[in-house]
């Protein structure tokens, strides 16, 4: 049985802040970090920094920048130690972190190089030990670190530190766990060229920090920052060892906090507003908890869950489970651009208009069939006239192979087929020989990039076929945004809000269909969805904007849980497979795009331990809520 607690720190053992935006979060941290520099300038000492690298510090450092360059705040006086650096890499590879740390902090303040301490990923391998020995040597030299910045991997890891890092490990060299290298995988275009191994900072080596803040930010996070913040202490999760340090916090953003039980829990906490819901999530969590499903749920089992008040308030048992039930239930509908002709009181999607246009989102070219393939198959299929809009071209992710497969093939069509295709043939050689040019890791230049694109933009017109889409629903944004950067590190810009302008304005849309809304606010998908928002905010007060609904679907990590669906679109087999055959079509999926299929059957097998019709797979949507 579960008994009530008074407060959210019986829970969480490290003390954890929840910010509603990452930005927010990086001001506050940045202005302790600022502190820190001006109180231990003041005593003449240097103030000793831990850095961490990964999208999550990226606003963090932005505003560092700023105080330097609008507020004068000096580095002059700060020793910076990084945590880690992927080994084998050399420093001026551009997925490298000593090169992160220059394009994204060093390079824009006055911090002496001397100061700047990174891990040397080339150091040869006899010499790895001596390397680490020295790092904290250097660390000691410096007086320890004063302040500690960190992120945290999926794998719950710090730094490095994989699951099973030791409490006392020291800096050293390690082997990267799978889910690490999945993270990575775009970066290096593609997962096999992800590095196996990094020399990070150890547990040991953190914990002697004498201040530490660790920033998450996302949905995707949440599950391992609860691991971390309320879980035991255990080798399993690395983060999880800070709760053993007395001057530990969080700074997370409201994504990252959804799985803490203040927020995934609050009854077990205090009095709750039972709202629609709220109500719904306890409902589906105690089926969950006793598993049971929801139209067998007691009295008894609410009581003993802390969930007495709901009770109370929307009881008995009986009334509230065949409510909830049915409000389940009604999520339900193969019909994902409404019924025609049908009475919609109960239904997802309004049935008039009818047939309707359907605008489909996707951040990368592979996103939405991934994600929708299936709801996409079927809105063709009802007769919509649905458009599939690629938001960005998705070349950062094509491996080399991609364009010289593609410059082989026209160059041998040029010699055996097609006579006089000169300058299709100086085109094939330009891209070969760019390609050898940059070698290996080189940043592709413009012409790389854009071959890269056209690549994927087949690929989705191959997938979108397999799915009953014409070629001329298809569109390709290539917005500015993606184009001029790289990930992690992308800033978007009015043009490419205006960018999608047109494309309401041209297609005025009955429905959207959009992701990204939950996923850490410097990816792609946030940043095409924050987009998004913008210009629909820009639209509203036109006509079709008001009419308009907006459907959000998640991406591969994580699907919606069964409380947060507002759409379920059930799939046969054969339509699971029809999406599957799709997938295919792709050549650049990472491992957890290849497996998405298998989430839309576990939403399948909740729905079934819920109580509700067990289908083969469903794909779910959120109704969009303006915040
Ligand atoms: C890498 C780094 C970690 C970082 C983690 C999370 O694994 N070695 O220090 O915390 O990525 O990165 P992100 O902030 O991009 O999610």
């Amino acid at each position: 049985m579960l008994h009530r607690r008074s407060t959210a720190e019986s829970y969480e053992k490290i003390a954890t802040v929840i910010f509603d935006h990452s930005t927010k979060a990086a001001v506050a941290l940045a202005k302790e970090v600022r502190d820190l520099i001006e109180t231990k300038n003041k005593a003449g000492q240097p103030a000793v920094l831990g850095l961490a690298t990964g999208s999550s510090p990226v606003p963090f450092y932005r505003e560092l920048i700023r105080l330097h360059k609008e507020e004068k705040l000096s580095f002059k006086n700060v020793i910076t130690f990084n945590l880690d650096e992927y080994y084998g890499l050399d420093t001026d590879h551009p997925e490298s972190y000593r090169r992160f740390m220059n394009d994204q902090l060093f390079d824009h303040i006055d911090i002496p190089k001397k100061s700047i301490h990174i891990p040397d990923g080339k150091v040869p391998g006899d010499q790895i030990f001596d390397h680490c020995r020295d790092y904290e040597a250097a660390i000691d030299a410096a007086g320890g670190i004063d302040f500690q910045i960190l992120g945290i991997g999926r794998t719950g890891h710090i730094g490095f530190n994989e699951p099973g890092s030791s409490r006392e490990s020291l800096t050293r060299r390690i082997t990267l766990d799978r889910i690490t290298r999945q993270d990575a995988a775009a970066d290096f275009r593609g997962e096999e060229n992800v590095p196996r191994f990094a020399i990070t900072m150890g547990v040991g080596t953190i914990l002697r920090a004498k201040k530490l803040v660790l920033i998450a930010w996302g949905e995707n996070k949440a599950g391992v920052v609860a691991k971390a913040v309320e879980g035991p202490v255990s080798e399993a999760v690395s983060a999880s060892f800070l709760q053993d340090h007395p001057d530990a916090r969080f700074f997370i953003d409201s994504g990252a906090s959804h799985e803490l039980t203040r927020r995934k829990l609050p009854w077990l906490i205090g009095p709750v507003k039972w709202t629609p819901q709220e109500t719904r999530r306890a409902v589906c969590w105690l089926s969950s908890s006793v598993n049971e499903p929801v139209l067998k749920l007691t009295d008894e089992e609410y009581n003993e869950h802390g969930l007495s008040d709901l009770l109370s308030e929307h009881g008995p048992s009986y009334e509230l489970n065949i409510r909830i039930f049915n409000q389940l239930q009604h999520t339900i509908s193969g019909w994902p651009g409404g019924k025609p002709d049908a009475d919609d009181t109960f239904r997802p999607e309004r049935a008039k208009p009818y047939p309707k246009r359907a605008l489909i989102f996707t951040p990368e070219p592979q996103d939405a069939v991934v994600s929708i393939g299936a709801t996409i198959d079927r809105l063709v299929e009802q007769g919509h006239e649905v458009r599939v809009v690629s938001m960005t071209s998705g070349n950062l992710r094509v491996p080399d192979s991609g364009v010289n497969k593609f410059a082989s093939i026209l160059l041998e069509i040029a010699s055996t087929i097609a006579e006089g295709w000169s300058e299709q043939t100086d085109y094939a050689r330009h891209i070969l020989q760019l390609l050898a040019e940059k070698g290996e890791f080189g940043e592709d230049p413009p012409l790389l990039r854009q071959l890269k694109g056209l690549i994927l933009r087949g690929e989705l017109r191959d997938a979108a076929q397999g799915l009953g889409l014409a070629q001329e629903n298809i569109q390709f944004l290539d917005l500015p945004f993606y184009e001029s950067g790289r990930y992690r590190r992308f800033r978007t810009s009015d043009e490419d809000t205006s960018t999608i302008a047109k494309v309401f304005h041209e297609f005025k849309p009955h429905q959207i269909y959009a992701t990204g809304d939950a996923a850490d606010p410097s990816s792609v998908s946030a940043l095409c969805f924050r987009l998004i928002e913008q210009t629909l905010a820009q639209c509203q007060k036109e006509d079709w904007a008001a009419a308009c609904s907006l459907w959000i679907y998640r991406g591969k990590e994580k699907a919606l849980a069964t409380h947060e669906i507002d759409m379920a679109v059930p799939l046969s087999p054969n339509q699971l497979e029809r999406k599957e055959r799709a997938l295919t079509r792709y050549h650049s999926l990472t491992s957890l795009e290849r497996e998405s299929p298998k989430l839309n059957q576990q939403t399948a097998q909740q729905y079934d331990s819920l109580g509700l019709a067990h289908y083969e797979a469903i794909e779910s949507f959120q109704r969009w809520r303006r915040t």
